[in-house]
């Protein structure tokens, strides 16, 4: 009874491992993206991000599985403008951690 219990503990822990190795392979996104905007394109460092960020949730609030920001904001009457939730988001956040706020760091021609 157990050996039994000791193989069982054993293949879960088995089981466990290999999903979380598939949840860590799953597409991790572009590693530039490209906002354009009428002040000037953005240059999105995504890879760059993925590195100082650690949660990716932070941005892709609805989860990462539900696409591009601009899928929902600019396109569902629910969710507000891309222009009011980009710039709150990345503008707090380099607030209080030195990224750029200044509206020509990001927004270049
Ligand atoms: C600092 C904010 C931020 C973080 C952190 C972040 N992302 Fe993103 N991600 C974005 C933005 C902005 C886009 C561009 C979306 C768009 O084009 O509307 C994007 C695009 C993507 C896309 C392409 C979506 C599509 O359908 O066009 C994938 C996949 C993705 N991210 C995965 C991830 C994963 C996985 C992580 C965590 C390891 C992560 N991201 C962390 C901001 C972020
Ligand atoms: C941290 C980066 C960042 C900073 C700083 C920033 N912006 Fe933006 N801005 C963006 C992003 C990202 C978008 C969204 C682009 C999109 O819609 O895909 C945007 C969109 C916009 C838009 C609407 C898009 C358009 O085509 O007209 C305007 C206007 C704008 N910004 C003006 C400004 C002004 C003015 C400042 C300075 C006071 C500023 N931004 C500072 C990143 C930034
Ligand atoms: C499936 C649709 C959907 C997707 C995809 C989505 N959002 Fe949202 N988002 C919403 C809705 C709806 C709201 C308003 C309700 C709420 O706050 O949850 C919102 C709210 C927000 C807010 C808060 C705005 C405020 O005024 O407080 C931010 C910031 C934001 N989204 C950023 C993003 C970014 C950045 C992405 C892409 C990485 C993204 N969202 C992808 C639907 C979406
Ligand atoms: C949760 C925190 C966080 C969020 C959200 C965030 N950033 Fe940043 N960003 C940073 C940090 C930290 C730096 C690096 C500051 C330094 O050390 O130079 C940075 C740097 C940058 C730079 C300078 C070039 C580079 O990547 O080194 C740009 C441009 C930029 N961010 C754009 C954006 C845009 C556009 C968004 C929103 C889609 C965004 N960021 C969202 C934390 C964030």
């Amino acid at each position: 009874m157990k050996k039994l219990m000791i193989l069982f503990v054993a293949l879960t822990l088995v089981t466990f491992a290999a999903m979380t190795a598939i949840a860590d392979n799953k597409d991790k996104g572009p590693t530039e993206v490209k906002l354009p905007a009428r002040m000037g394109e953005v240059t999105f460092q995504h890879a760059k991000h993925q590195e100082r960020v650690e949660d990716c949730t932070t941005c892709h609030h609805a989860g990462v599985e539900a696409g591009a920001c601009r899928s929902c904001h600019g396109e569902k009457a629910e969710a507000p403008k891309a222009k009011k939730v980009f710039h709150k988001l990345c503008r707090s956040c380099h607030k209080g951690n030195a990224g750029p706020t200044k509206c020509k760091a990001c927004h270049t021609k």
